[in-house]
C-alpha cells in the first residue's frame, strides 16, 4: 500500500498500469537496489542500468502510484521558492548549480521520450509568472534579475500576461514542459524491463544496514536484498530518524481540475506570487477539449482540517480567471516536502557509505527527481558531481536557521500532544465515515467509523517517531504533522518516513 489508496483520485490515475508486477518472493543480491518506483527511483533505475549496473527496483505500493500520480506535472527550471529567495539564503553558485541540474532534467525527460519511443504528451511550453496582487510586481524584477544571474538568461519581462485574466506584466520562462506523468513512468518501466530489470511491487523495506562493503535491505516479509549500493528513493528517507527529518517539513496540497474549451486557457504553466501558497496552473491536452489542473492552497500537513473550504476556494479563483471551465472532474491532494532552504537533499545519505537519497521534492520534485538520478549516477561511477554541492544532504543550513527552528517546534508541539485530551469524549460521538482523537485507557487512539458503523481503533502515536497523528477528512487517512507519514484507517503506513503499522487498541 501507498499513497495510492488515499481517497482521493487524481487526473492522471485514470491512465491504465503497466500490468501485473510481482512481489519478492526471496532473497535477492544485485547490484544496485533501488528502493522506491515514483519518478525519483525510476529516473535512477534507467540512469544506472544505462551504465552499466544491474539494477532491480522495489516498492512498497503499484509501480509508480506513490506521489508521483498526485502531481500537477509542471516541468519547469524555476525553483519553488523562487531564484530571488534562494539567491538571498545561499548565494548565486548555487542558483546556478540548481538552475542548470533542472535545465538538464528537462533535457532528459525530452531525450528519453525521444529515445524510448515513449508517448507521453510531453511538449515545451512557456512558462509565466504573475504577480498575485498590484505590489508584487516590483518583486517580479528581483526575480528576473536573481534568474538572470542563475545563468537563465532568456527569461523576459513581458507587459502584458498569459491570459485575458492576467494582463498586467509577467515574466515568460521560455522552453519549460508539461508531460502526463503516469503515461511516461510507464514507458520507463516497459524500457526497464526489456533491458532486465527486475521490479518488485508490494515489497517494502523495512531495514537497512551496511555490513562488510555491503547494503542489506530487510522486506516485511522477512526477505533480504544484498547490493553493492542503494538509493533510497522513497519520497522522504524511511532509514532515518532525525537526520533529514528536522531539515525539512510536510505539507498538503490540493488540485481541482476540469474541462475547458480549446483555446480558452493558454497551453503554459503558470504560478502567481500568491503567499501562503500560490496559485499553479497548466492544461492537460484532450480530443474535444482541453482539461484545466488548478493547484494551490498548501497547508502545514495536519495543521487543517477545512480541505473543502480550500477545494472550493480553488474551484472560485479558477472559474474566476478562466469562466469557461466546465464541471470540477477531479479533485485532489498530495504531499511535498519543503527544506528550510529550498533545496532538495539529494547524494550520499547521512550516516551511510553505500546508501544515496532523493528526498525534499518542494513542488519541483519531478525535475529534482531527475536531476537526482543524474547526480547519483555521476556519484556512483566517477565519484563527483557539479551538482554535488548545492543538493548535498549532509550540508550545514545554518542559514537557513529560522525556518529551521520553526518547523522543529512545531514537531516538539505535535509530540506534547500526547499530555492532552482527545477532541472527542465518547466513541458514539463519532459519525459514519468520520476519525477523531480520543483518550482510552489513558492513551491517545486513531478511531475511525466506516460508513456501515464498524469502529476501526489504533494508537495514535506514529510508528516513526512517536508524534500523535490527525484524522484527514478529505483523504481519510491518518497524517502524521512532524515529518509527513501517512496510515490508513487500518492503522497500515502510505507513505514515509513511516515503514511499521500503528498498533491495533481493543474497543473496553
Ligand atoms: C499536488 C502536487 C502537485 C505537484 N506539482 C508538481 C509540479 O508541477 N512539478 C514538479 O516538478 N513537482 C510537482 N510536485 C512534486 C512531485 O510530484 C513529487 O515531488 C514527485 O512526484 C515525487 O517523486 P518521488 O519519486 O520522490 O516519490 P513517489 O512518487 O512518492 O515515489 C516514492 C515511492 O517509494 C515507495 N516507498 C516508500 N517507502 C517505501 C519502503 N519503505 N519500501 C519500499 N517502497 C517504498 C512508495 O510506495 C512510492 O511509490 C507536486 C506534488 C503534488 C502532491
Ligand atoms: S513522521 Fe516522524 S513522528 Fe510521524
Amino acid at each position: 500500500m501507498n499513497a495510492e489508496n488515499e481517497h482521493s483520485r487524481s487526473i492522471w490515475m485514470d491512465h491504465p498500469g503497466t500490468g501485473e508486477t510481482p512481489a519478492l518472493a526471496g532473497d535477492l543480491t544485485v547490484d544496485v537496489l533501488v528502493i522506491g518506483s515514483g519518478i525519483a527511483g525510476l529516473s535512477c533505475a534507467y540512469e544506472l542500468v544505462g551504465s552499466g549496473h544491474q539494477v532491480a527496483v522495489v516498492d512498497r505500493g503499484l509501480l509508480g502510484r506513490g506521489m508521483t500520480a498526485r502531481t500537477s506535472a509542471h516541468l519547469s527550471f524555476e525553483i519553488d521558492d523562487f531564484f530571488e529567495e534562494l539567491r538571498s539564503l545561499r548565494g548565486e553558485e548555487a542558483c546556478r548549480q540548481y538552475y542548470e541540474s533542472q535545465c538538464a532534467a528537462v533535457d532528459r525527460i525530452e531525450e528519453i521520450c525521444r529515445q524510448e519511443a515513449i508517448d507521453c504528451d510531453f511538449v515545451r511550453v512557456d512558462g509565466y509568472f504573475v504577480p498575485a496582487t498590484e505590489k508584487d510586481v516590483d518583486y517580479l524584477r528581483k526575480e528576473l534579475d536573481a534568474a538572470h544571474a542563475a545563468g537563465f538568461a532568456d527569461v523576459e519581462w513581458v507587459d502584458s500576461g498569459p491570459a485575458a485574466w492576467r494582463q498586467g506584466p509577467a515574466l515568460r520562462f521560455p522552453r519549460q514542459g508539461r508531460f502526463h506523468p503516469l503515461k511516461y513512468l510507464d514507458g520507463l518501466v516497459r524500457n526497464l524491463r526489456v533491458r532486465g530489470v527486475n521490479l518488485y511491487t508490494e515489497t517494502s523495506i523495512v531495514g537497512l544496514e551496511e555490513k562488510d562493503d555491503r547494503v542489506k535491505a530487510k522486506t516485511a516479509s522477512g526477505n533480504t536484498i544484498t547490493a553493492a549500493r542503494a538509493v533510497v528513493a522513497t519520497n522522504t528517507p524511511f532509514h532515518l530518524r532525525i537526520p533529514i527529518h528536522t531539515k525539512q517539513a510536510p505539507y498538503r496540497t490540493y488540485v481541482v481540475a476540469g474541462p475547458i474549451p480549446k483555446g480558452a486557457a493558454p497551453d503554459a504553466l503558470i504560478w502567481d506570487t500568491l503567499e501562503p501558497s500560490y496559485h499553479y496552473v497548466r492544461l492537460q491536452p484532450g480530443h474535444d477539449k482541453d482539461m484545466l489542473i488548478v493547484g494551490g492552497e498548501d497547508h502545514k500537513t495536519g495543521e487543517a482540517g477545512d480541505m473543502d473550504e480550500r477545494l472550493s476556494r480553488l474551484e472560485a479563483w479558477a472559474r474566476e480567471c478562466f469562466p469557461e471551465l466546465g464541471p470540477i472532474a477531479h479533485k485532489w491532494s498530495g504531499q511535498v516536502f519543503e527544506p528550510s532552504d529550498y533545496v532538495p537533499f539529494m547524494g550520499k545519505s547521512p550516516g551511510y557509505e553505500r546508501v544515496y537519497i532523493i528526498t525534499g521534492d518542494s513542488g519541483e520534485g519531478l525535475t529534482t527527481g531527475v536531476a537526482g538520478a543524474l547526480l547519483i549516477r555521476d556519484l556512483i561511477d566517477q565519484g563527483a558531481s557539479p551538482w554535488a554541492a548545492v543538493y548535498d544532504p549532509d550540508r550545514l543550513m545554518l542559514r537557513g536557521a529560522v525556518e529551521f527552528v520553526k518547523e522543529n517546534v512545531d514537531a516538539a508541539k505535535h509530540w506534547m500532544a500526547h499530555l492532552q485530551g482527545g477532541e472527542v469524549s465518547s466513541l458514539d460521538d463519532i459519525r459514519p465515515g468520520e476519525g477523531a482523537l480520543i483518550k482510552l485507557d489513558g492513551k491517545m487512539t486513531a478511531a475511525y467509523r466506516t460508513n456501515e458503523g464498524e469502529l476501526k481503533l489504533c494508537s495514535a502515536s506514529c510508528t516513526h517517531m512517536g508524534c500523535i497523528l490527525r484524522w484527514n477528512p478529505f483523504e481519510r487517512c491518518w497524517d502524521c504533522p512532524c515529518h509527513g507519514s501517512h496510515f490508513s484507517t487500518d492503522g497500515e503506513p502510505l507513505q514515509g518516513p513511516a515503514f511499521s503499522p500503528l498498533s491495533k487498541v481493543e474497543a473496553g
